[in-house]
């Protein structure tokens, strides 16, 4: 049901005072969800999660209030998805940043409730002669997301075709923070990282992380949980993942935020991205009829 309007979408997968579908802004179809543990909105454009909290806190992920929506371009903010690439392309400056996953329409495969009182949702990427051209592989791309008071997001890969290929992926997510200069980032210690802001300049992280500028690094190695915490809003995010190698962490700060023209005022210091990546050293090589999982956790727990 690719490019199916929210009547249509309705229909077949609506569930009644739990899941519908609207138009939002730029035309884009929204998905509502809410149910007795969380509520979150997700874009088909892209498969997109906008905006998800339990139920009885605060926005767990950020969406910029100059967020733009447009079809075909990314949105600031929320998870995009980014595949088959990871940042620039290696070889052809003229591609997309991030690949192409999070500016195409997916479809919408599945949507149901689980007993526990989340919500399930599966949504497939399929390629078309406009994505060949960028990447001319076979693979079947499926985002299975799982909306509750945990939220769990799981990225499938298969290499549908005759050749090998190397995947570069992240779930690009954008946390809400009190203010990002008051947070610290644990589990990163004893990683090395890139340093994108150094010229790709290998470094060792030997404390928690804290921010008074831009940040712009990939932990290579890097498969420990990874917690934020929060003294502002009293509490600490949980990122738990399998399948991911790299964890990108990444503020723009003033300067570049001017630059973007997205961020919303002062956008830069309610969020940090701290993405559950396989990128740089760590992208994967993935053999006809193999598959790959990246599958992420996000947990809210007292500070
Ligand atoms: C991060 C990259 O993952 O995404 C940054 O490490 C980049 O270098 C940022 O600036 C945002 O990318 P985009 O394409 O969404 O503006």
């Amino acid at each position: 049901m690719n490019g199916a309007s929210p009547a249509d979408l309705d229909k077949v997968f609506g569930i009644q005072g739990e899941l519908s579908f609207s138009r939002g802004a730029g035309g884009l179809v929204l998905i509502e969800v809410s149910n007795s543990q969380a509520v979150a909105t997700i874009a088909m454009q892209g498969a997109h999660l906008l905006r998800w909290r339990p139920a009885d806190q605060q926005a767990v992920i950020w969406l910029s209030s100059d967020a733009r929506f447009t079809a075909g371009k990314s949105i600031r903010g929320g998870i995009p998805v980014c595949w088959p690439w990871f940042g620039p392309h290696a070889t052809d400056s003229e591609l997309p940043a991030h690949g192409f996953a999070r500016t195409v329409e997916w479809a919408l495969i599945e949507a149901e409730s689980l007993q526990n009182g989340s919500t399930r949702l599966v949504f497939l990427l399929q390629q078309d002669n406009s994505t060949r051209e960028m990447w001319p592989f076979d693979a079947q791309l499926v985002l299975q997301m799982t909306i509750g008071r945990e939220l769990q997001m799981e990225l499938l890969t298969r290499n549908t075709g005759h050749e090998t290929f190397i995947l570069g992926q992240a779930l690009h997510t954008y946390f809400e923070v009190s203010d990002v200069r008051d947070v610290a980032i644990h589990g990163l210690e004893n990683c090395t990282y890139i340093d994108k802001l150094d010229h790709d300049r290998k470094q060792l992280q030997s404390t928690p992380l804290l921010f008074d500028s831009e940040t712009d690094r990939i932990y290579l190695d890097s498969t420990a949980d990874c917690v934020i915490a929060d003294p502002g809003l009293k509490r600490v995010i949980r990122i738990q993942k399998t399948g991911s190698r790299s964890t990108v962490v990444w503020n723009p700060w003033i300067e570049k935020s001017e630059r973007m023209g997205d961020m919303g005022e002062n956008g830069y210091l309610q969020m940090v991205c701290v993405e559950s990546a396989n990128a740089a050293d760590d992208v994967v090589t993935l053999e006809p009829n193999c598959e790959h999982r990246l599958s992420v956790i996000y947990q809210l727990e007292s500070f």
